[in-house]
């Protein structure tokens, strides 16, 4: 089926670049010419440099940190400079959706930040949303045009499915991600173990934000065996090393954990590089410098996930095969 435009460009923000250049490598398209400057006032300034008239436009940008206020900022100036510029369609591509943590009023006089968030990317001028693994999935539901959240789940299960360990278990590092460890343990035809966490908070703190993950107990038996601690997300690595130091009580074998996105806030690559893990399976939905780089940590793309994607969304093909194919039913 063919494009109704013509023509489409890819611009990035500094949320990611080596993967949108990637992305770019596999569609196809050089990267748009943008300028993005901040200056001495801290206002950031984006302008670009060739015309996106009635193009479909795919604007790539991670929410990642350091910075991360900037490139919240840096997706919807270029949102907006896109919408000014007479675009034909825009697509935000969002590899990694901050602010997923915040999506309910758990609290009294909390905001939904994720849905302001989604609020703000609608009023600068998307048309449509493309996404990786949200915390929560419903964040889809903030958004009010088409939102594709894809997942990358799949490159995970392939890569220790083809290990062929039959002493695998998989470990869910709290109950509330259970149903997803499940699938993903069912994905790669491994039993599961669930931990359960509960955030215990600080004395002297009453607004229960400020808490250290304690686990409690362990569902399963993983004496012997290999563990394989799935997550979405790894942010400060308190999570994953609380669930380590439990399965080393209760006897593992060894040791090893996966996430879609590898936040790795503070020190968090220190601590997970000296922690006893084997290995660590991620993706590159986030930027990784090589100070949080080490022989330890495998960095699987997204990158051709995300060009078929945009490929398909250009010519207005469905996309549902790259769902019924990719984000198995048990991976949802
Ligand atoms: C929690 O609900 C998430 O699935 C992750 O477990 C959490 O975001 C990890 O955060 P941290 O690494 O800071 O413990």
């Amino acid at each position: 089926m063919g494009s109704r435009f013509d023509e489409m460009r890819i611009f990035s923000g500094n949320g990611n670049p080596p993967l949108a250049q990637l992305i770019c490598d596999r569609v196809g398209v050089p990267l748009g010419d943008a300028t993005i400057v901040k200056f001495s006032n801290e206002n950031i300034f984006i302008k670009l440099n060739e015309s996106v008239r009635e193009k479909d436009v795919f604007v790539i940008q991670s929410l990642s940190t350091p910075n991360l206020s900037d490139r919240i900022l840096e997706l919807l100036i270029l949102l907006d400079a896109c919408k000014r510029a007479s675009a034909g369609r825009v697509t935000a591509v969002i590899p990694y959706y901050a602010y997923g943590r915040t999506d309910k009023k758990d609290q009294p006089r909390v905001p939904i930040t994720a849905r302001l968030l989604a609020d703000m990317i609608q009023a600068a001028g998307a048309h449509q949303v493309l996404t990786i693994d949200l915390h929560a999935g419903q964040i889809q539901g903030f958004f009010s045009i088409p939102m594709d959240e894809l997942t990358a789940m799949h490159l995970l299960v392939r890569y220790w499915a083809e290990k062929g360990w039959d002493d695998l278990i998989v470990v869910s590092p709290d109950v509330g991600f259970a149903k997803r460890a499940r699938n993903f343990a069912e994905a790669i035809g491994a039993p599961l173990a669930i931990a359960e966490k509960r955030r215990v908070q600080q004395l002297g703190r009453r607004d229960g934000n400020h808490s250290a993950p304690e686990i409690l107990n362990l569902i399963g038996d993983v004496a012997g065996k290999r563990c394989l601690i799935v997550d979405d997300e790894i942010a400060t690595g308190g999570s994953i090393l609380e669930v380590v130091r439990l399965l080393e009580r209760e006897g593992a074998r060894e040791i090893y954990a996966c996430c879609v996105h590898a936040v790795f806030a503070a020190n968090a690559a220190e601590r997970l590089r000296n922690s006893s893990l084997r290995e660590i399976v991620t993706t590159d939905t986030l930027p990784l410098p090589p100070e949080k780089r080490w022989p330890g940590l495998t960095v699987l793309s997204v990158s051709t996930l995300i060009a078929e994607v945009i490929q398909r969304i250009h010519s207005g093909v469905s996309v549902d095969t790259i769902f019924t194919q990719r984000k198995h039913p048990a991976l949802g």
